[in-house]
């Protein structure tokens, strides 16, 4: 009988399956993509007041995107998260969540993005008819005033009114809160109440040093497990296996019924359990948010094509750090990194 010789090419004739472990034997099942580093606000905590974005030509298209996304989802990729910046400021941004959409069910199971909400009331059905089902929204006080001055632009008005838009729209909601000490840590247990009476979920974000921003992340540093601490004192918190694929901890709270995340970057280093890297919107994909090694997979994509794009995510996984190692004193004044966090993507 002929021996029929299959090749890899004949099974997988648009690149590999291989799916993407790294050194650490941690397995990969998770990408963010940050479609854009603009943004119509600019928070104290995450943009400095005159930011200068990344030049227009270099932003990925959304064709590359999308192949890329596709090369990751062959790979054992299930569930892609836009951000930015403000992923929804970007033009004709449905189109990119309609085609991402479509390979929900076909390997991608969930679709989901961060975002500041101020553009929500535009899109939110939109979102929801391309799949998307969760959204997290950034808020980080319920004060007008206070919120004109964290964003330095932003309307609170137009954030509340877009977050009753993706309710109606029928999406579940997450507030992310970044606590800073001094600017919003007396408003914690309010946004609770808010978040949890309204059927949201809300997660405490411990500020991290990425990029020269506008305000001193010494002074406003907020430990949460002190502030957990506290909250224990004054709720009954249920430790709860509820999981999201990111790194939150969380926890049921009993009088109010609802979820409180921890995001503790600082205090606690969750990096052992790391599923996820991070593609910029010009192409670079980071394995961490606090490493600077990354690899460009633009470059790979545009000079040697879809082959040079699994090879560039092999040698990814060989480059994924084992964790970050933020440090934050005042003999660590400068930033870890001068990347901010809407180049890399939250
Ligand atoms: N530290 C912690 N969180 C940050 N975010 C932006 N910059 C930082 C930072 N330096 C948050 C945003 C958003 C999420 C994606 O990341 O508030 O909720
Ligand atoms: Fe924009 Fe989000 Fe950064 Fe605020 S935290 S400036 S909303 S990207």
């Amino acid at each position: 009988m002929a021996h029929t010789l299959i090749s890899q090419s004949d099974i997988a004739p648009r690149g590999t399956t291989d799916p993407l472990v790294d050194r650490y034997g941690r397995t990969i099942s998770y990408l963010r993509v940050s479609v854009t580093d603009r943004c119509d606000f600019r928070c104290v905590y995450c943009m400095s007041e005159h930011m200068s974005f990344l030049p227009r030509k270099e932003v990925l298209s959304y064709e590359e995107i999308e192949t890329i996304v596709g090369a990751f989802v062959r790979r054992g990729v299930r569930k892609v998260r836009l951000t930015g910046g403000e992923p929804l400021v970007r033009r004709d941004i449905m189109q990119l969540v309609d085609s991402i959409g479509s390979r929900i069910g076909d390997g991608l199971e969930e679709l989901t993005l961060t975002t500041n909400g101020s553009q929500l009331r535009r899109h939110a059905a939109g979102l929801y008819q391309a799949g998307v089902r969760r959204l997290n929204v950034s808020l980080d006080t319920l004060e007008h005033k206070k919120f004109a001055e964290v964003t330095r632009r932003g309307r609170l008005d137009e954030v509340l009114d877009g977050l009753d838009a993706a309710s109606e729209a029928g999406l579940k909601i997450k507030i992310n809160m970044v606590a800073m000490r001094g600017v919003n840590d007396d408003e914690i247990e309010p946004m609770m109440h808010w978040a949890h009476g309204r059927g949201y979920g809300l997660t405490l974000i411990e500020g991290m040093p990425l990029g020269e921003t506008g305000i001193d992340r010494v002074d406003t540093y907020l430990p949460l497990r002190e502030l957990r601490e506290r909250l224990a004192s004054r709720f009954t918190l249920e430790p709860s296996h509820h999981k999201t694929g990111g790194p939150a901890r969380y926890d049921r709270v009993a009088e109010t019924g609802g979820l409180l995340g921890f995001i503790t970057p600082m205090s606690h280093n969750f990096c052992e359990s790391c599923n996820r890297v991070r593609l910029t919107a010009t192409g670079q994909l980071y394995m961490c948010l606090g490493q600077d090694s990354m690899v460009d997979l633009r470059a790979a994509l545009r000079d040697g094509g879809p082959g040079a794009l699994d090879a560039a995510l092999d040698q990814a996984m060989l480059l994924k750090p084992k964790g970050h190692d933020f440090v934050l004193d005042r003999e660590h004044a400068a930033p870890a990194l001068s990347r901010h966090m809407s180049v890399t993507g939250g």
